[in-house]
């Protein structure tokens, strides 16, 4: 069974305070976090000119943080309040709001680039096309998205993943498979749809408005 959005929120504000720590040993379907994390930064195409980027569930900004190497101006948004905080504290120059996948608290066409990691699978199977146009909203013309996540080719490569994860699987979460969220982006007005799988568990999309 799937959380509430209640839930979900709840879960992350308690997390909030160790969850920077916690992840530089991610096990589970976490494995290989830093390296998913540094290889969609690399495949992302962000120059060196300043972009306004936008990254959805920004947790404590370990994402952003890469492409504020590369000149960008980094905007977040996060459902947890109390991850935007810690975000604050070790990014006090970044614009953060709540916000979620659902709702942008941003104008349209205001971004070049949005980028996230590791949230899309918190959006309910039946928000995932509106979530989708909604990012397409705040993309300009000729921007792109870049999302790493927790996905699956197909139904059978995920029971394959869920037989060998055992304990470290978690019933209560609906990841994605690769053909579906493609179809949602050339649904909401996304073209050149490209994966990259950068672990058994984790693939990274890059999808141009
Ligand atoms: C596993 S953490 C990933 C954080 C960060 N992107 C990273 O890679 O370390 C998921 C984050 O997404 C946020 N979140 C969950 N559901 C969300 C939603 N629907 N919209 C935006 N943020 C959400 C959580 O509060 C949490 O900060």
């Amino acid at each position: 069974m799937t959380r509430t959005a209640e839930e979900t929120k709840k879960l992350f504000d308690t997390w909030a305070s160790t969850y920077a720590r916690d992840l530089e040993n991610a096990n589970g379907i976490l494995e290989g976090y830093e390296t998913s994390i540094d290889t969609a930064a690399e495949v992302c195409p962000v120059t060196h000119d300043i972009l306004q980027l936008l990254d959805i569930g920004i947790g404590t900004g370990n994402f952003a943080q890469r492409f504020e190497a590369k000149g960008a101006v980094i905007s977040g948004i996060d459902l947890s309040e109390a991850m935007i905080e810690e975000c604050k504290k070790l990014h006090p120059n970044y614009e953060l709001r709540m916000g979620t996948f659902q709702t942008i608290p941003f104008a349209q066409n205001k971004f070049d680039v949005v980028v996230s990691s590791f949230c899309f699978h918190e959006v309910s199977p039946s928000q995932r096309l509106d979530a989708c146009r909604e990012v397409n909203r705040v993309l300009r013309n000729g921007g792109h998205l870049c999302l790493l996540d927790i996905m699956f080719a197909s139904h059978s490569a995920m029971a394959e993943a869920k037989s060998h994860m055992l304990s470290h699987w978690d019933d209560s979460e609906d990841y994605s498979l690769v053909g579906d969220l493609s179809e949602n982006l050339y649904a909401s007005g996304f073209h050149s749809v490209q994966w990259v799988q950068t672990g058994r568990l984790h693939w990274i999309c890059l999808a141009y408005k």
